[in-house]
């Protein structure tokens, strides 16, 4: 046999191993986001299918998207965070199987991500860190604490485009909602569905004046404590802060 016959050979036998999932054996698949908590006050968005939204040539999006590091003090209107979270991770409908369609792909439409916002500058939000509820479209306070920017910014490796940030998006995956189909092969395609949705961020931010930096330089450990995830069946996967582009 040669190299490339038993590589190819160890891949099939790897996936048909791999096949048997969670779904395959009948299991009932994860709630499709997660719970939100019933003493919190949901915090309803600004709806994108009637807002206006500011004209923005994809051409010129892509050929001008950097990362911006350094924002100004200006501070996001509801409706450009409500736009934006739209696009990064905005649910077009829920399908009869039931699965989540939304801006942005994903394996299987399996969508395990769920949004935590690091609020600094958000016109009527009092800055904390927030969850936004996908399908609700809607946000809810997870921590008011005077000191939640300087926990993030910290757990970020102390990297100045947090602490500056007009909001810091906090993607945390809920590996179930993935390997529940995919097993293994789930971990990859969390990274996989990671990129598509700071792109868009990238891209739309763009259109709003705004300026995006991925960020995968942070502490696994302390940021999911920050945002009370157990680091094994929910983690943070990636993280981008934006604010208004100095001019
Ligand atoms: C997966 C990933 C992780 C990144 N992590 C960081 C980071 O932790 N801190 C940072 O300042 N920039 C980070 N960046 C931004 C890159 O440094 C940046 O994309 C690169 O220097 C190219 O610059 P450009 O985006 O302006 O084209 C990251 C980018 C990617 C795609």
């Amino acid at each position: 046999m040669s190299d490339l016959d038993g590589r190819i050979f160890w891949e099939k036998t790897k996936y048909q191993y791999l096949a048997i999932s969670p779904q395959d054996l009948g299991r009932p698949q994860p709630p499709l986001e997660l719970p939100v908590d019933p003493s919190a006050t949901l915090i309803p968005l600004p709806d994108p299918a009637v807002m206006a939204k500011p004209p923005l040539d994809l051409w010129q999006a892509i050929k001008q998207r950097i990362s911006v590091r350094n924002y100004a003090e200006q501070a996001l209107t509801l409706e450009e965070l409500s736009l934006l979270l739209w696009a990064t991770q905005g649910v077009r409908r829920v399908s009869a199987r039931p699965a989540t369609l939304r801006t942005v792909p994903s394996a299987g439409a399996r969508h395990a991500f769920e949004t935590f916002l690091l609020i600094n500058r958000v016109e009527g939000l009092p800055p904390g860190l927030y969850r936004y509820a996908a399908i609700e479209h809607a946000l809810f306070a997870v921590d008011l604490a005077q000191d939640i920017n300087a926990r993030v910014t910290t757990a970020c490796e102390d990297q100045s485009q947090v602490a500056n940030s007009a909001v810091t998006f906090i993607w945390a995956a809920v590996i179930e909602r993935m390997t529940w189909r995919y097993q293994v092969r789930g971990y990859r395609y969390i990274l996989l569905d990671a990129g598509h949705v700071c792109q868009n961020l990238y891209l739309a931010a763009g259109g709003l004046n705004c300026g995006v930096c991925a960020i995968a330089a942070y502490d696994d450990d302390m940021l999911n404590q920050e945002l009370r995830l157990d680091g094994v069946n929910q983690f943070v996967a990636y993280v981008a802060s934006l604010g208004k582009r100095k001019i």
